[in-house]
This record gives C-alpha cells, sequence and structure tokens, in this order.
C-alpha cells in the first residue's frame, strides 16, 4: 500500500482539520507543534500530512502531490482547479463579500472602470465581468484589504466577512454577498478513483463526525 498525502491548510483551519482526521483514526496531531517539520507521517495508517499555505491546497490536490485535503471554499473558488469538492465541513464559515463605504450602497452598478482591492483577484473579476457585467480595474493586495477603500487605493473591496467587525471598525458595509464560505474536503480526480476505498472511508468517518456520530472501522 502507497502513502496517502494529505494536504492541510496552515493558521486558523489547522485545528478543526485535525480534529477531522483523528476522528476518522489518523495521527496527525503532531503537525500544529512549535517544529518547522512540513510533513508527519502516520505509519500506522500508510498517511503523509503536509502543511500548507491555506491557498495552496487546491495546488497541491489538483496536481495529485496530494491525494486530498481540507481547504476554505474561498481557496478553492480562487484557485479555479479541477478537483472533487465532496464535502462541506461547516467549520470556518463566514461569507465573501463586496464591501466599500455606505454612500456606495445599491450604487453596484455604476462602478465601471472603478477600482476593486483584494486579495482574490479570480473571485472579484468573476463577481464583477460576469454577473455585474462591469468592467473593473483589480487592485491585488495580500492582507488589510479593508484600508484601501479609506485611502483612496480602491473604491470597494472583496473580502471574507466573519464577525464583521473589522468592517465596522473601519467605517465599511457589505453592499454585496458573493457566496457563503467554509472548509471543505477537496479530493484529487485520479486519486478518487485510484484511492476510493481508503477516501471513502474518510470521507464516512468525517459525515459521521458532522453528525456528531463516532466512527466505527
Ligand atoms: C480576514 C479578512 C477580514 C477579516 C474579517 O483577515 O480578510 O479582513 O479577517 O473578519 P471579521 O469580519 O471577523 O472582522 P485576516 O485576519 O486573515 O487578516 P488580513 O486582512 O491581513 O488578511
Amino acid at each position: 500500500m502507497r502513502y496517502l498525502n494529505i494536504a492541510l491548510a496552515k493558521g486558523r483551519l489547522a485545528e478543526n482539520s485535525i480534529s477531522f482526521f483523528e476522528a476518522a483514526g489518523y495521527k496527525c496531531g503532531e503537525i500544529t507543534n512549535a517544529s518547522r517539520k512540513l510533513i508527519i507521517e502516520d505509519n500506522e495508517n500508510m498517511a503523509r500530512f503536509f502543511l500548507v499555505k491555506p491557498a495552496d491546497v487546491p495546488t497541491y490536490v489538483d496536481y495529485g502531490a496530494a491525494d486530498l485535503g481540507i481547504a476554505g471554499k474561498d481557496s478553492v473558488m480562487e484557485a479555479g482547479r479541477r478537483l472533487y469538492e465532496v464535502l462541506d465541513l461547516k467549520f470556518a464559515r463566514c461569507k465573501m463579500v463586496v464591501a466599500g463605504p455606505k454612500e456606495l450602497a445599491g450604487k453596484l452598478d455604476s462602478l465601471n472602470n472603478k477600482r476593486v482591492a483584494t486579495k482574490y483577484p479570480a473571485i472579484a473579476r468573476d463577481y464583477f465581468e460576469n454577473k455585474r457585467r462591469e468592467s473593473i480595474e483589480i487592485i491585488d493586495l495580500s492582507g488589510s484589504v479593508e484600508l484601501a477603500p479609506l485611502v483612496g487605493l480602491a473604491e470597494v473591496i472583496v473580502d471574507l466577512v466573519e464577525t464583521g467587525n473589522t468592517l465596522r471598525e473601519n467605517g465599511l458595509v457589505i453592499l454585496d454577498e458573493i457566496a457563503p464560505i467554509s472548509a471543505r474536503l477537496i479530493v484529487n480526480r485520479v486519486s478518487m478513483k485510484m484511492e476510493s476505498e481508503r477516501i471513502n472511508k474518510i470521507i464516512e468517518a468525517f459525515r459521521k463526525k458532522l453528525e456528531g456520530k463516532a466512527y466505527r472501522p
């Protein structure tokens, strides 16, 4: 039997992701230890866990470097890769939104040639060009996106909102909701066939955990 390779996202998704695999009988808790080690092996289950940047999980899974992984729906949408999204794991729930100053409420149709700051250029472009038919300029940032409308870098932003605190504290409001977001189990298309037995057991265990039931292999 070969190793099953599993990509997990560093940061806020890590703890819950580990608890899902532990509920399926895997041992990967060690991965969050302070060490800089990026691969943890669970030899008993012939599995290998990689800890990667959240946005990179779909890349590992698409290329088959990881057979499966847990990624935020935001990363899955932004990556636009050909993989199977098999389960909504219902944690890390938030929303992808368009936000901006309240003066722009109801005026999204007049944003032609306006600037949109975001960490999610593909999602923003798709939303404005395909859904709203507005031609806009994307300002690609890597964080603190809420600052952009405050200092004239962009008119609006496309970003995640969880509690809404960051928007409120910066005087911004939600102008439209693009998509609900949460953690998803994603699987490589070839692995789904070649490793279907092991992967289906994981899916079953995850389903049981979601239903609040214990998994018995
Ligand atoms: C995320 C997101 C928002 C904020 C939303 O940013 O991009 O800025 O959290 O959360 P809230 O609605 O609960 O305030 P993150 O903390 O990852 O930092 P970043 O802005 O540097 O990306």
